[in-house]
């Protein structure tokens, strides 16, 4: 069995800078024709000029390690409390971003430039809904009493809902959705939402995260919840409705940060993430759908076209081995495990 589709793109990446970029750029570049890049650097990506230097270190970094691949990093831009709307309505109009990423403070990995209350950024969401400029969100309350299950829950009823009742025009996108109440959510607001679905969400639930052992590659934000949501992901993910779409969400860690005292979240999934997506779809009975998923709605949503190249994916009697873990400087970076034996290869 086998299937083709046009080339994915991916829709919410983490290539981090410097000797990680370098290491972990080809597991992208080799499958995707583009990624919408997070902004969460040290410091993050605040302003145009900053957006412009990163897209060509990641260009410089493709053209070092899979030149022929002619993938192209989409930008975004962190809000924080001072952001500048004019800032951000430059960047957009002259092409530098795509999008603007909203990280509550304290969210997730490098999100302590991230905002600390909406009001102080309604400035620049009001002229981003006037510009039609994305507002991608991690939406996650932060309060210490929420418990960590809870957080996607609570952000939309408590800061999601009353934002796009204020700002009905701007769009949005519900980043890596991990529960029901999310795509619940999306389902009952057709205007200006969409929402991402990551790989791993899409595969892993919280057992797997904590039975039999705790297992540090498959800690990140948002948590895995329970397997109930996991089924309304897959739902969702296969349900053909175009305001779904990939982001993988990945993110890479060194191996000694994710086994530590207090491990890093994040789970890098880039370089088997379609074979991943094959496995899963053809367990919903929907390979269908998949190019709808990976190829078509996300750039439906940013008003882009399609990638012009495809890709095939083929079903085979024995396992496709995981990838190999990638090195960086005297570490390693662990791929993720999806914890079934996968089937499908890219060829
Ligand atoms: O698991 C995650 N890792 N979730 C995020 O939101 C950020 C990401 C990272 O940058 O490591
Ligand atoms: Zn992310």
């Amino acid at each position: 069995m086998q299937i083709t589709l046009k080339q994915p793109d991916d829709w919410h990446l983490h290539l981090r800078d410097d000797a990680m970029l370098k290491a972990v750029v080809a597991s992208s570049a080799q499958h995707f024709g583009r990624a919408l890049v997070m902004p969460n650097l040290v410091p993050p990506v605040t302003t145009a000029q900053a957006a412009r230097e990163y897209q060509s270190r990641i260009e410089q970094a493709v053209q070092a390690s899979l030149p022929e691949s002619g993938f192209k990093p989409l930008m975004t831009l962190y809000l924080t409390d001072t952001t500048v709307a004019d800032e951000v309505v430059q960047a957009a109009a002259e092409g530098t971003i795509l999008a603007v990423k909203l990280y509550p403070a304290g969210a997730t990995t490098n999100s302590a430039s991230g905002v600390t209350d909406l009001k102080k950024v309604m400035p620049v969401l009001e002229a981003m809904a006037h510009h039609d400029i994305v507002l991608c969100v991690h939406g996650e309350v932060t309060h210490a009493d929420v418990d960590i299950f809870d957080r996607e829950a609570r952000f939309i009823e408590t800061v999601l809902e009353p934002l796009r009742r204020e700002l009905p025009e701007l769009r949005v996108v519900m980043e890596h959705v991990t529960t029901r109440d999310g795509v619940d959510y999306v389902a009952a607001n057709e205007r200006n939402l969409a929402a991402t679905l990551t790989t791993h969400h899409l595969m892993i639930n919280r057992n797997h995260l904590l039975v039999g052992g705790i297992r540090p590659h498959y800690y990140c934000l948002p948590i895995a919840k329970r397997e109930e949501h996991r089924l309304a992901l897959v739902k969702a993910a296969t349900s053909g409705d175009q305001r779904y779409f990939l982001g993988t969400d990945s993110a890479p860690h060194t191996r000694s940060s994710k086994e530590s005292d207090c491990g890093c979240a994040g789970v890098f999934n880039a370089a088997n993430t379609m074979v991943c997506l094959a496995a899963v779809f053809e367990e919903a009975g929907a390979l269908d759908q998949l190019e709808a998923f990976a190829s078509l709605n996300g750039p439906n949503w940013y008003g882009l076209p399609p990638n012009s190249a495809s890709m095939t994916l083929r079903k085979s009697d024995s396992v496709t081995p995981l990838p190999q873990p990638v090195a960086v400087d005297d570490e390693w970076v662990m791929p993720f495990d999806p914890a079934r034996p996968i089937h499908w290869e890219v060829i």
